[in-house]
């Protein structure tokens, strides 16, 4: 497909997939709009998407906000009159069990990881009703099929991703804007360093090169729904098990990342006092 001069919004481009998919959207043409709060990072990577696309720019602000995520969708458009691809990829890791995490921790997941990606669909799809052509594609996590212990709050950000998505692939039928669904299984990126606290998964993490791929293959293909990579066995043991024998991968994967007893003591002796849980 050639994308020579197409317009592509990546969010989250500072790190990870989205610094990678953007440097490859440019160096296949692509005018580039890269979204994330570093300014500094941000202007690196221009400086490099400039080298191929020299139009590129970036736009930094916070996701979470509703207004920052419309001003992406609507400066893109009024400079370059369309939007062809939006790639909703930013997000914060969440690593706590439901015990520790607060309710301000939670609340901030959720707007970074899933309104964000609600307030862009909003203002994108008029634009590109306009134009009668796009592509969402919109990066979930695996987290969402399989949960990992800790991860609830950041699985239910993204399982609100995966049901938007498959909701607007109905809606969207006929209007020749096509939306796909990314849910990537462990990928060396600064996600891994950011969390609150760490995680047991000592196993394969996949480069960011193979997500790129997958991005590209979801546009050209219009393909819903990806899990990648698709043959890591340890990804596929788990959806096998939480589909036949969820009993088992429950104990496997407390046996690898348990909540310790201490946390649900500390935790039952605060409920006693009477408090809320999410409050510190
Ligand atoms: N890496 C993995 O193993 C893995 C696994 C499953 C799913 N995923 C998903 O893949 C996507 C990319 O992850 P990654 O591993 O590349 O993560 P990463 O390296 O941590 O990058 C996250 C990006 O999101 C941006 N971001 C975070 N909060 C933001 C905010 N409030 N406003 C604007 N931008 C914000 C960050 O930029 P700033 O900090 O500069 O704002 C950064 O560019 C995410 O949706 C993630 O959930 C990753």
């Amino acid at each position: 497909m050639d994308y020579t001069d197409q317009i592509v919004i990546v969010t989250g481009a500072s790190a990870g997939i989205g610094r990678a998919t953007a440097l490859a959207f440019a160096r296949r043409g692509a005018i580039v709009v890269a979204v994330a709060r570093r300014q500094g990072r941000l202007a690196e990577l221009i400086a490099e998407c400039q080298e191929h696309s020299p139009k590129s720019m970036y736009l930094a602000g916070d996701l979470g906000t509703r207004e920052f995520a419309y001003r992406i969708i609507d400066d893109t458009a009024e400079r370059f009159g369309r939007v062809d691809v939006l790639i909703n990829n930013a997000a914060v890791p969440v690593h706590q069990n439901f015990y520790d995490i607060t309710v301000e921790q939670a609340e901030r997941a959720i707007q970074v990881n899933f309104m964000s990606v609600l307030w862009t669909t909003f203002a994108v799809v008029p634009y590109m009703l306009k134009q009668e052509s796009g592509s969402i594609i919109n990066i979930s996590s695996f987290a969402s099929k399989v949960v990992p212990p800790f991860e609830a709050v950041y699985a239910a950000s993204k399982a609100a991703i995966n049901g938007l998505t498959e909701g607007l692939w109905n809606d969207l039928a006929g209007s020749n804007i096509h939306v796909g669904l990314i849910c990537p299984g462990p990928f060396d990126t600064e996600m891994w360093d950011n969390r609150d606290t760490q995680t047991g998964y000592e196993g394969k993490r996949y480069p960011p090169s193979l997500m790129v791929r997958a991005i590209f293959r979801s546009i050209e293909n219009r393909v819903l729904e990806m899990v990648v990579p698709g043959t890591d066995p340890g990804m596929l043991a788990a959806r096998f098990l939480r589909v036949t024998f969820p009993g088992i991968l429950r104990r496997g994967m407390a046996r690898m990342d348990g909540v310790p007893a201490e946390a649900i003591k500390k935790a039952r002796a605060l409920a006693i006092l009477g408090k809320r849980l999410g409050e510190r």
